[in-house]
């Protein structure tokens, strides 16, 4: 693995070559605020735009999103300049407004010196919505779960993710990946006794045969059953269980 170096706050610190320079940055303990990147799904980040930070090569500067900006030899990076504070704070402040309810974007524009955004709330029907439309629950049904279950859906304002039509999905399996992913807590899934509901769509749990404990939905047991070929009397025990 080809290994380069550069600097980071002042800082030289070392890098694989295409490592991004969040992961590098998290690697060597400097704080980038970020919400929608995941290192588990390679199509995600870019969307949020909070991990903005200045990029200095051969003499010149620009803003990129350190999630899917690659490191390279000669590279500067500083991310808390006067400049990436104002831009990070308009970005949060749109967001706010965007989203009140999502506990982490309240957190962040609070850590960013904002209480109140100077933006109009949105008061239409996604007042309570805690979406930022950053897609990545999207892309880890596709990429990891490998189902496709959920689009990014309308355009502009209005996008966000849904079964198609908003209509129980035929092929969604219940597992929660997305979420799980979900860096805003947007998506709803409740398990209730040995029946969850996410996506406007009730799975069948399946029960540990030790501790009794539903933990798993039929669906997505079938479903590895038939892509892996995986015994199906694996899932006999929970994970806790095995
Ligand atoms: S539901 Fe969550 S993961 Fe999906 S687009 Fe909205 S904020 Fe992103
Ligand atoms: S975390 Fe980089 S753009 Fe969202």
């Amino acid at each position: 693995m080809e290994k380069i170096k550069f600097i980071i706050d002042g800082k030289e610190v070392e890098a694989v070559k295409d490592q991004n320079v969040l992961e590098v940055a998290q690697e060597n303990g400097i704080y980038i605020p970020n919400l929608c990147s995941n290192p588990e799904v390679k199509s995600s980040g870019g969307s949020c735009r909070v991990c903005l930070v200045e990029a200095h090569q051969n003499g010149r500067m620009r803003l990129v999103t350190s999630c899917n900006y690659p490191v390279r030899e000669g590279l500067e990076v500083k991310t808390e300049t006067p400049l990436v504070k104002r831009i990070r704070k308009g970005i949060l402040e749109l967001m706010l407004a965007r989203v009140p309810d999502a506990e982490v974007v309240v957190e962040l524009a609070r850590e960013n010196g904002i209480e109140e955004p100077r933006f109009k709330k949105d008061e239409g029907d996604n007042y309570r919505y805690k979406c930022i439309a950053c897609g990545l629950c999207v892309q880890v049904c596709e990429e990891v779960v490998g189902v496709s279950a959920i689009a990014m859906l309308n355009r502009s304002y209005e996008k966000k993710p849904g079964t198609p039509y908003m209509k129980p999905s035929e092929v969604c399996i219940g597992c929660g990946a997305c979420a799980y992913a979900c860096p805003t807590g947007a998506i709803s899934i409740k398990d209730q006794g040995d029946t969850r509901k996410i996506w406007g769509k009730e799975f069948k749990m399946h029960t540990c045969s030790v501790c009794g404990k539903p933990y798993i939905p039929e669906a997505q047991i079938d479903w590895i059953v038939e892509t892996t070929g995986k015994d199906r009397s694996f899932f006999d025990k929970c994970p806790d269980c095995r």
